[in-house]
């Protein structure tokens, strides 16, 4: 089984799993890359990390327009479960198994209000195990914490992590984060967004592969990489 991940912009990511489709933080900043959302293209699955409005995004109306379930926390998956939307609230450490595979929910260091100023709980990210045993660590906006290790001991095939600054970790702490984490392969989101988060990171990707073993791929919006299995 292939997984194919699309990166839309941000911290915007596309999962196609086997036959599922997934949404992760679908907030779309760039009209020529915003993913087709109806009929046989509707996402199964979104994925939210936290509750800012630049993750939340667009996951109201391509729920319903898809009937699809919102996976975020307890405290988002109510404020989503009482606009009509089908949700699954997970908690930090919990794992469920999806038909696309077994996801935990893994600790984040930030905030996690909604875009409302509803309280939107703590933030995560998110440990995948597909079907055929790859993982996918995806770390949501987060500071660095060296509990990654405990994340990386489960062998991580590849990490998606933001490199920033300002909101998140910068370039220099997500180098760190890969040698917590030890994947083989590194995208990185939620930079060039907005102008204090613009970053070089072809400058970046040439240090990390010069530091570690991972191989970063860098990803404009609509590109793929696909994880072979
Ligand atoms: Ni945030
Ligand atoms: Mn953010």
């Amino acid at each position: 089984m292939q997984t194919k991940v699309t990166y839309y912009g941000h911290a915007a990511l596309g999962l196609q799993i086997g036959d599922h489709q997934l949404l992760v933080d679908p907030y779309f900043t760039d009209e020529k890359a915003r993913p087709d959302t109806t009929g046989a293209s509707c996402p199964s699955f979104i994925l939210i990390t936290h509750g800012h409005g630049d993750h939340v995004g667009d996951s109201e109306a391509i729920a319903k327009r898809c009937d699809a379930t919102c996976i975020s926390n307890y405290e988002i998956a109510n404020w989503l479960s009482a606009k009509g939307v089908k949700t699954s609230g997970q908690q930090i450490g919990g794992g469920f198994k999806y038909p696309f595979g077994y996801l935990k929910m893994t600790h984040a260091l930030h905030s996690s209000s909604l875009p409302d100023g509803t309280y939107g709980g703590n933030p995560g990210g998110y440990l995948l195990t597909t079907p055929s045993g790859k993982k996918i660590y995806m770390a949501g906006d987060t500071g660095l914490f060296y509990d990654m290790v405990l994340i990386g001991e489960e062998g991580i095939d590849l990490a998606v992590l933001p490199v920033g600054d300002y909101y998140t970790m910068g370039p220099d702490d997500a180098l760190r984060a890969i040698k917590l984490l030890d994947p083989k392969v590194v995208i990185p989101i939620h930079f060039n967004t907005f102008e204090v988060i613009s970053q070089d990171v072809n400058a970046w990707k040439e240090r990390v592969e010069a530091e570690t073993s991972a191989k970063v791929k860098i990803l404009r919006p609509g590109e793929h990489y696909i994880l072979e299995e």
